[in-house]
């Protein structure tokens, strides 16, 4: 074992020194595509239309790949026509080699349209570090509300696919509530019903809000009040910012409460006139609408702020404020505090700000 480390070393050591990392890897992967010295690398094997405009990929992982747990995002990139894109997915872990990332094509998504209909099988898709605190693994756990909406559902799925693996949906109490516009776009529909059927205790809701015949009610008090003791849920919560911000008023006496806004709906900008922005590192100063997303106003001046998720979640494009009044795109909540991380993607300007960006 000893031997078999210190050769590794040598030879990491001799690749390092000999080759440039990205030479390496450049005629690593003409030998195979999934090798790499340094990147969480995958293969598309499959790719499958589950619902409407929602489409699953099976992809094969290189040996580089660090598995998120169950409910965690995973950063995804893509090369298309010569650009890197970064977005951000819930993965499933098929097995030790595979996942499976299932996504919804979005109306002039760049990558999500490169995704689900232009990638071919045997391309090859970058990962980053997983993220996300999400996850059903305390110890005791018992009774679960899962609120889900739209493509929300995929973390949700991921978490229940690894229950099911373990054996836990046969013991734990939990309640899935899935929102759909229709029963043509519920994804994983087959599977839930099988589990709803075989396991006593999972129960099943799908709520398809603009189904003819019986449309079901958006996420509202009367969900909340069939739910008996509260105060011993723990309640994941996962959608549009909208429905994330509705469960999280609705369900605030659960014993556990947590969400992501797996997706922004457009922010409504009332305020009127500019603001400057100025920042400090770049040593620039810019004007942006107020109340303007920061990422958004700041890559519209040509000015490219590293960033991930785009969501709020994964932190990548926090950066310290120095000055000034922030409003949250998500709950609207205004920060005012001077040096403050602030997440660009989720803020906006209320007055003048300082960044240090
Ligand atoms: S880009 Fe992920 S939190 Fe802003």
């Amino acid at each position: 074992m000893h031997r078999v480390s210190t050769k590794n070393q040598t030879l990491n050591f001799f690749t390092e020194s000999v080759f440039e990392r990205h030479t390496m890897n450049f005629w690593l992967q003409k030998m195979n595509p999934l090798w790499s010295t340094y990147q969480m690398l995958g293969r598309i094997c499959k790719r499958e239309k589950v619902a409407d405009d929602i489409f699953t990929l099976t992809l094969e992982c290189n040996k580089r790949m660090q598995f998120g747990l169950s409910g965690q995002h995973h950063p995804v990139i893509v090369e298309i026509a010569g650009r890197r894109y970064e977005r951000t997915y819930s993965l499933t872990q098929i097995d030790d080699r595979h996942v499976q990332l299932t996504l919804k094509q979005v109306p002039n998504g760049i990558v999500s349209t490169w995704l689900c209909q232009t990638a071919k099988i045997n391309d090859v898709i970058e990962f980053g570090v997983p993220y996300g605190d999400m996850l059903l693994d305390a110890p005791d756990l018992n009774d679960v509300v899962l609120l889900a909406a739209g493509s929300g559902i995929t973390p949700m799925y991921s978490m229940l696919y690894a229950l099911e693996k373990k054996g836990l949906l046969a013991k734990l109490n939990i309640h899935l509530m899935y929102w759909a516009k229709h029963q043509e776009g519920v994804a994983f529909k087959q599977v839930f019903e099988q589990w709803a059927e075989k396991y006593p205790l999972f129960k099943l809701d799908i709520l398809c809000t603009q189904d003819n015949e019986t449309p079901a009610q958006r996420l509202n008090e009367l969900h909340v009040s069939n739910i008996e003791q509260l105060d011993t849920k723990t309640v994941f919560a996962c959608g549009p910012s909208g429905f994330v911000n509705t469960a999280a008023q609705l369900f605030q006496d659960a014993k556990v409460f947590k969400s992501e806004a797996f997706s922004l709906t457009p922010i409504e900008n009332n305020e009127e006139g500019t603001v400057k922005l100025t920042l400090t590192r770049s040593n620039k100063i810019v004007e942006v609408q107020k109340g303007q997303g920061l990422l958004d106003a700041l890559e519209q001046a040509q000015i490219k702020p590293i960033y991930g998720c785009r969501m709020g979640i994964c932190n990548k494009c926090a950066c310290n404020k120095v000055s000034g009044v922030t409003k949250n795109t998500i709950d609207q909540s205004e920060n005012a505090e001077p040096n403050n991380s602030v997440r660009i993607c989720v803020n906006s300007a209320k007055s003048d700000l300082v960044l240090d960006l």
